[in-house]
């Protein structure tokens, strides 16, 4: 790793250990899983910290495993999740390897177009393919990949995609191949929690107990406190552990928000960094995400608006259908409410999430939005 972000909070990609804060039992724990060749399930509300994750993984292990990454988000059908993965190895694996060698020639079987991103120089690769042919392509390619001499691990990140794929039983299909691979270990990530629980923890599914679930949490208060007091210290600027708890109280501790806060505050501040310095930094953000928040309020019927609302206020609510909260917040009826939570979580407003105890609730994960709604 030898670029440097613009300030110690980076808030897009992985810059190395330096700038990550602790994770290390969810490292240990991964580590323990691939070296016992057990897959992983990573689950985390969405900005929580689940590819940086990966991408400190790999830091670790890069040595002796061969390490792949593919996210899938944008992939619609099996031809696409081959790209993806075709494009991650040539990525990964040097030509001039045997293994290189042996899927470089595989590539050219398959009449392949290599084509480079104009900003990045990446290669990406695409395969003039039929429909279907991707399906036993992909069986074909983790086949070889079996063979390398080191121990391969990939992880596929936003997994829950396969579950939109026009091909039926694509999830089936899947765990067959991995059951047949030795030398592979799995890593499959993603934020939509019911999806993910419902691919790896129901009965009637292929992958069913197939992996080791990991969910990924908060980090803790105190040590995320001292991270970011370090931070400042080692470029020659200070914040109190007061103003860093007003910090993380005002982020919730999730992740991207702190880091995005953090960015702003110290990209600012010259010397201290106060109170005052961190509120107006916050204030200016939620300022330049307004025009989203009146988007969403457009799109919104008024009685999910009136609930979105509530929930805000509420911060966690366990029954949503509760008579003392249909009182408190004047709504009609349960069987209203529940239409509106149902459309307040397919559009990802709100979001359905465990508590220690695992007890489950709804809340809104996107912290800016919170923070707008308390305030109206
Ligand atoms: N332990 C950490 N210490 C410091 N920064 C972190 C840490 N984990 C994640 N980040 C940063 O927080 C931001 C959000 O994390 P990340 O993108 O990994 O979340 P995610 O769970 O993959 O989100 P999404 O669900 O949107 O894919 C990133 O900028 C990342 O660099
Ligand atoms: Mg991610």
């Amino acid at each position: 790793m030898n670029k440097k972000p613009p300030t110690p909070f980076p808030t897009t990609t992985y810059y190395g250990p330096e700038y990550f804060c602790d994770r290390k039992e969810e490292i240990k724990t991964l580590i323990n899983n691939i070296n016992s060749h057990q897959s992983t399930t990573l689950i985390a509300i969405i900005r929580m910290g689940k590819t940086g994750l990966i991408n400190h993984l790999q830091y670790h292990i890069s040595k002796d495993w061969e390490s792949i990454y593919i996210d899938i988000l944008s992939t619609e059908n099996l031809n696409d999740l081959l790209n993806s993965l075709s494009t991650a190895i040539l990525k990964t694996i040097p030509e001039k390897t045997k293994i290189g060698q042996k899927i470089w020639n595989f590539f050219k079987s398959l009449h392949v177009t290599l084509s480079y991103d104009p900003l990045t120089r990446e290669p990406n690769v695409s395969f003039d393919l039929k429909q279907n042919e991707g399906k036993t392509q992909i069986k074909n390619l983790l086949h070889m990949l079996d063979q390398h001499h080191k121990p391969v691990l990939i992880a596929i990140d936003e997994f829950q995609q396969i579950t939109s794929y026009p091909e039926k039983g694509t999830d089936a299909y899947l765990r067959t191949i991995i059951q047949q691979l030795k030398n592979v270990v799995f890593i499959f990530s993603g934020s939509q929690q019911h999806i993910m629980h419902d691919l790896f923890s129901n009965p009637s599914k292929p992958f069913f107990r197939s992996t080791a679930f990991l969910h990924l949490e908060k980090i803790n208060f105190k040590t995320y406190q001292k991270f970011i007091i370090n931070q400042f210290e080692n470029h020659k600027k200070g914040i109190s552990k007061e103003v860093v708890e007003e910090i993380l109280n005002w982020t919730y501790l999730h992740t991207y928000y702190v880091q995005l806060l953090c960015n702003r505050v110290f990209m600012v501040c010259k010397k201290e960094a106060t109170t005052k310095t961190w509120q107006n930094e916050a204030t200016r953000l939620l300022k330049e995400q307004e025009m989203v928040f009146f988007t969403y309020r457009e799109m919104l019927t008024k009685s999910q608006w009136k609930l979105i609302k509530a929930i805000a206020k509420e911060g966690k609510v366990y029954s949503i259908t509760a008579t003392s909260f249909i009182q408190k917040y004047g709504f009609g009826s349960s069987s209203g409410i529940l239409r509106s939570v149902h459309s307040l979580m397919k559009k990802e407003l709100i979001n359905k999430q465990y508590d220690d105890e695992g007890n489950q609730y709804y809340s809104i994960y996107d912290v800016l939005f919170l923070r707008w709604l308390e305030a109206l």
